[in-house]
């Protein structure tokens, strides 16, 4: 936990690490619940903390503060008996002695209040939300009407969804299988790789998935190669690709090969393409490079289709990164849009004319989102928006926006764009 609040790690490496040396799996179960649930929860745990405490604690003491909000996200949250809860927050401070009878009396405080406490943190409504304070009021600025849903809904558990690889099953066959294994799922009717399971169960579960039958992604992330809509003997370039979820996704849908190059400058993430490749049996040329700077990894070729996943501030997938709320400066949107308007600028030049270029971000923020397309095509006269017509999300101005939790989906948003 301090390593995620104290020193900006992500929440997946933080764990990464520490799962490492923990032997049992109901034990690493507990663990992974417990960070996921504090870091969810974070605002408003950190919310009640100040009301219990009569001086904030230093900075070198973030492990303290760390171990406060465990011990009241244990008992608020979490089905563990009240007096276990205390006494092994209190122990896990061992290191620090000084702060045994802090952490009991403020535990025990909280227990006696906690209804009340619990109510102010409801009318609060940063607290009430478990989000910081500029991005309620980002959200709420670009989407007044369903702020309140979407803060709700990033704080739910998103459901696991499936992605069935086209070109070794369908949505119907692999339904059968899961079923065959007491595996309860329905299909996406909009999407025609897309199942979303009832219940998340562990990907060695998941009938042939080691054969790559299948692989674990969100619907919304499955639209991009149903939009991109590759055609037989067409060249793709998908920028920004790693861990490759959206590269598969497109090779998955051809009958025969396709040239398909996939780039991203982050060299060790671009090792989770391969991986992912090699275990779905398909092809691609992987290549590290800046999307923004294509002269310096490629010579003179244009493509048929070009999908632009651009970095951004992620705040469409805070459910299932919620450390989000927590790492994200307000800040980093300028510079994020200014990162997403080079690449797609360098992009357009490598598409050939009558050529598809689809932009996906995954935020729900108009400035990520369809501001930055309407800049682009003031910019470009060359391009043309071909409108998305869909059964899920938002027709804005231009793009469609899919909001976190329109049909169980994380948020994203897609513009389709074509070359005169
Ligand atoms: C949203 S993620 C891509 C997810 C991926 N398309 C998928 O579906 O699995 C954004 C990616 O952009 C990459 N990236 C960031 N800046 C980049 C740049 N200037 N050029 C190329 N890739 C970049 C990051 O390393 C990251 O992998």
């Amino acid at each position: 936990m301090c390593k995620v609040v104290k020193d900006g790690q992500s929440l997946t490496v933080a764990l990464d690490n520490v799962l490492e040396s923990v032997v049992e799996a109901k034990d690493r179960a507990f663990i992974q619940a417990l960070c996921y649930g504090v870091v969810r929860y974070y605002h408003r745990l950190d919310f009640i903390l100040q009301q219990l405490l009569s001086k904030s604690l230093r900075n070198k003491d973030t492990d303290i503060k760390m171990l406060l909000l465990i011990g009241i996200y244990q008992l608020q949250y979490m089905r563990v008996k009240a007096h276990a809860a205390v006494s092994e927050t209190v122990s896990a401070a061992k290191k620090k002695s000084w702060a045994k009878s802090l952490i009991n009396g403020v535990l025990r405080q909280y227990m006696r209040e906690q209804a009340e406490l619990e109510k102010q943190a409801d009318e609060n409504i940063l607290a009430a939300n478990s989000h910081p304070e500029w991005l309620v009021n980002k959200i709420t600025t670009d989407w007044p009407e369903q702020a309140e849903n979407i803060l709700a809904e990033n704080n739910k558990q998103p459901p696991m969804a499936l992605r069935v690889n086209l070109s070794q099953s369908n949505q119907q066959d692999y339904l059968e299988l899961l079923a065959e294994q007491d595996i309860r799922a329905h299909a996406v009717s909009f999407c025609s790789s897309a199942i979303v399971l009832e219940q998340p169960v562990a990907v060695e579960k998941l009938p042939h998935f080691s054969d790559g039958m299948v692989s674990v992604q969100d619907t919304a992330a499955q639209l991009a190669a149903e939009l991109l809509n590759v055609q037989a003997g067409q060249s793709v370039l998908d920028l920004c690709a790693a861990p490759g979820g959206k590269t598969a996704a497109i090779l998955e849908r051809q009958a025969k090969p396709i040239e398909m190059m996939a780039v991203d400058i982050d060299e060790s993430r671009l090792s989770r393409v391969k991986d992912n490749l090699q275990r779905l049996k398909l092809n691609a040329k992987v290549i590290v490079g800046d999307a923004a700077k294509p002269n310096e990894w490629l010579q003179d070729q244009k493509f048929d289709r070009i999908l632009v996943d651009v970095p951004c501030s992620a705040l469409g997938v805070i459910r299932r990164h919620p450390d989000i709320k927590i790492l994200r400066r307000e800040t980093d949107i300028a510079e994020l849009q200014s990162i997403q308007q080079q690449i797609l600028m360098a992009a357009w030049e490598l598409l050939l004319p009558g050529g598809i270029l689809v932009y996906a971000t995954c935020s729900v923020l108009k400035q990520e989102n369809e501001l930055q397309i309407e800049k682009f095509l003031n910019k470009q006269s060359d391009a043309k928006e071909i409108v998305i017509e869909a059964d899920w999300g938002l027709k804005r101005a231009v793009g469609r926006q899919v909001l976190t939790g329109n049909h169980g989906m994380d948020g994203f948003y897609y513009v389709r764009l074509t070359k005169q």
